[in-house]
């Protein structure tokens, strides 16, 4: 286990002692990877067991379950014959059009279809978002602590991570004099969640104001990951970030996964929350589409909702 956590074996003492060892904190560690070693080394005779307060699937426990109203209509579009061809890889016109207008009922202003693409759940929103952003020399802003799968696509997609703490004693709020101190000519975004993995944050519309009118001050993007749009607890209700669009550009991310129960579905949306039109400027529209095209998105769930 010691190797495997990335303690290096040569400075344990040959008496099987650890004094004087250095952590070596390795680059690819995950919280999945912990947790499974924290699991496998669970005693066989302890009798206790162990409830996972990092579960993410909600449709693992049996109280939770998707409404049978969207049942039957992905039933009804299988028995229909009509989606079994490949679907624009985009995601279909009146799936981008449902979620468009869906989103919109929240916002001061409308998006149209065009503002929307769909993804493979939330996860490829991100992989497309960070891609898109990413080019030598770029920087992007992450919440501390944050879902792991930003690190990991930024890791991935070569862009260099910077971090900003949330700050527990403030209802984890972003700090907003570090996103400052932080951000430079290179940094392209970013990142807030909200309401908050793992921190379940829910962020006041006071708050959301400033962290726009920060990102607008220092010219940089706003991602906002609401996966857990409307699953808000306490006293702050959910505000979607998109509302301040209008202060600076929205990259909106989501899916079906925990508001409708149904990870498994696999369908998500990247959205563009941008009433100025500032994207269209610099062209992202035909970015996004190009670079949709190019990867070849074939899943179940776009083609029937
Ligand atoms: C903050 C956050 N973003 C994105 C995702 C991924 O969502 P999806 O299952 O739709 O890919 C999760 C899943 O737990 C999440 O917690």
């Amino acid at each position: 286990m010691i190797e495997r956590i990335g303690l290096s074996m040569e400075k344990v003492k040959e008496n099987g002692t650890m004094n004087n060892y250095e952590v070596e904190t390795p680059k690819n560690i995950t919280i999945k990877g912990i947790l499974s070693l924290l699991m496998q080394s669970i005693e066989e005779k302890d009798g206790r067991s162990v409830i996972s307060l990092g579960m993410g699937d909600p449709s693992a426990y049996s109280c939770f379950h998707t409404t049978p109203t969207a049942q039957q209509a992905v039933a009804d579009a299988l028995l229909s014959d009509k989606f079994n061809g490949y679907s624009p890889t985009v995601g279909l016109p009146q799936t981008r059009k449902a979620i468009a207008d869906y989103l919109s009922r929240d916002l001061p202003y409308k998006l149209s279809s065009d503002d929307v693409f769909i993804t493979s759940g939330c996860t490829q929103a991100i992989d497309v978002a960070l891609t898109m952003l990413a080019r030598p020399g770029a920087n992007i802003l992450l919440p501390r602590p944050c879902f792991p799968i930003y690190e990991l696509c930024a890791a991935f997609r070569g862009l260099e991570v910077r971090h900003f703490d949330l700050l527990p004693e403030k209802g984890w709020e972003v700090d907003l004099d570090a996103i400052e101190v932080l951000a430079d000519q290179n940094t392209v975004a970013l990142v807030i969640i909200n309401p908050g993995n793992p921190c379940g944050n829910v962020y006041s519309y006071q708050h959301l104001k400033e962290i726009a009118e920060t990102a607008e001050k220092l010219k940089i993007l706003v991602i906002a990951d609401e996966v857990y749009g409307h699953l808000a607890f306490g006293n702050n209700p959910f505000v979607p970030m998109g509302v301040f669009g209008s202060i600076v550009p929205i990259l909106t991310l989501g899916s079906l996964s925990k508001r409708w129960i149904v990870p498994g579905w696999r369908l998500g949306w990247f959205v563009t929350t941008d009433p100025s039109g500032m994207f269209r400027k610099p062209k992202v529209y035909s970015l996004l589409f190009a670079f949709c095209v190019i990867r070849t998105w074939h899943f179940v769930g776009s083609q029937f909702l």
